[in-house]
């Protein structure tokens, strides 16, 4: 009788140990749910701050950023002299167009080295210099955040060689004689640019 009662109570003990471990395994998978929302947050916050947005949404250099492709690649490419027209490419999750076939360890290698998985470095008017400074979780932020975003279809066109004609308007430097010698008013964009 004794016997039985302490196997009894030792079984109620083994159920009480496995209720707790369900309970904290359901608190952590709480908590990491949590973890990763924050971190995505935190990924939108550094985008927003780090004009990520600018540069690579369509139609914020004319001044009205196309929401509706938010990161989705720019309409108007950089000229750098020497090296060529750059235009921002799409950072959306789309996998023909944008980054949905690069890791996140991927994403962050480029924004902060340079380095683009097909081994090419980024021309320098993508600031990765600067980003070079990020701190490794903020950098990974950065890359859940863009990971998290609805695809967008839009590729860029380009790199484009010194040499060659982009499709895209350009952003360029001018002496001032040549500024002033521009059609007035300024060139302003077709509504139906995009
Ligand atoms: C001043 C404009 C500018 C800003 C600001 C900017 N980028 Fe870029 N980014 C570019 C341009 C231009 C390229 C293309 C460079 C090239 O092709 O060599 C590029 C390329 C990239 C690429 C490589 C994509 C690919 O498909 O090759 C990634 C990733 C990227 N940028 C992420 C970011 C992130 C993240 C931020 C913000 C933290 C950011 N960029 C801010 C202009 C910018």
């Amino acid at each position: 009788m004794a016997n039985a009662k302490r196997r009894f109570c030792g079984r109620l003990r083994g159920y009480g140990i496995a209720a707790a471990g369900i309970g904290l395994a359901l608190g952590l998978a709480a908590g990491s749910a949590a973890a990763a929302d924050s971190q995505v947050q935190r990924g939108k916050y550094l985008v927003t701050f780090g004009s990520c947005t600018d540069c690579h949404t369509p139609g914020s250099f004319f001044g009205k950023p196309d929401m509706k492709r938010f990161l989705g690649g720019s309409d108007v490419g950089f000229a750098i002299p020497g090296l060529g027209v750059f235009v921002a490419p799409n950072l959306t999750p789309d996998k023909q167009t944008g980054l949905g076939n690069w890791t996140e360890q991927q994403i962050v290698t480029a924004f902060t080295t340079g380095k683009t998985p097909d081994g090419r470095i980024l021309a320098p008017i993508m600031p990765w210099h600067a980003y070079a400074n990020l701190t490794k979780s903020d950098a990974l932020a950065i890359a859940a955040y863009l990971k998290s975003l609805p695809p967008v279809s839009h590729q860029v066109g380009g790199p484009y060689g010194p040499g060659q004609t982009p499709a895209e308007f350009v952003m360029v430097v001018v002496p001032p004689a040549v500024y002033s010698s521009l059609p007035k008013p300024p060139p302003a964009a077709p509504a139906a640019a995009h």
